[in-house]
């Protein structure tokens, strides 16, 4: 799996943030993969979809974020961009041609999943610290990965929001992140309620 390699990298010791950060996204890998193996019909590869999960929250070392043991400088909203250029720095000494395409698909997956996604509006509205340009998810496996990370604080790492509680939570983003997420809850988990 590239997720090892890369996390090795960032990430050398087996320090806190190490530990957070792997378990964190293994919680999100794990939901990940669970809508992939319920919806074999849509075809969805689920060796990348882990190795994606494994690395949509590379960035955050580099965040200024000390509650979840980040001493970098930016601010944590950032991460995922952060994240998704360490990963098209990987694909700049990668020399097989697969995986060079597959970090790119990646780097997406790091840089659209704040939120259920933001867009320039967004950005601009909230006067967030990131290029004014969209960063949705747009893929059906930037979608689940996005939407299974919504359950899963890692300032809370043993706690499993509920799907009501997650919405909850992303009404400071908007109510049309919230319709976004129950149309996910209802497509990728059937929820009904
Ligand atoms: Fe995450």
């Amino acid at each position: 799996m590239i997720f090892e390699k890369i996390i090795s990298k960032y990430y050398p010791s087996d320090d806190n943030l190490r530990r957070l950060l792997l378990h964190h996204s293994r919680q999100v890998a794990h939901r990940a993969l669970e809508i992939v193996e319920c919806h074999k019909e849509w075809g969805l590869d689920a060796d990348f979809v882990e190795d994606a999960a494994m690395l949509h929250d590379v960035g955050i070392f580099l965040c200024d974020a000390p509650g979840i043991y980040c001493t970098g400088d930016a601010p944590y909203l950032m991460h995922g961009v952060l994240g998704a250029s360490l990963l098209r720095s990987e694909m700049m000494r990668c020399a097989d041609e697969q995986e060079y395409y597959r970090l790119e698909r990646m780097a997406r997956v790091c840089e659209r999943h704040t939120g259920t996604g933001l867009t320039a509006e967004n950005i601009r509205g909230m006067q967030l610290p990131l290029q004014k340009v969209d960063l949705l998810p747009e893929t059906i496996e930037e979608q689940i990965i996005c939407y299974a990370d919504k359950f899963y604080s890692k300032s809370h790492p043993y706690r499993e929001r509920t799907v009501e509680s997650t919405a909850q939570s992303l009404r400071k983003f908007g109510e049309e992140g919230v319709c976004k997420f129950m149309d996910w809850a209802r497509r990728f988990e059937g929820y009904n309620g």
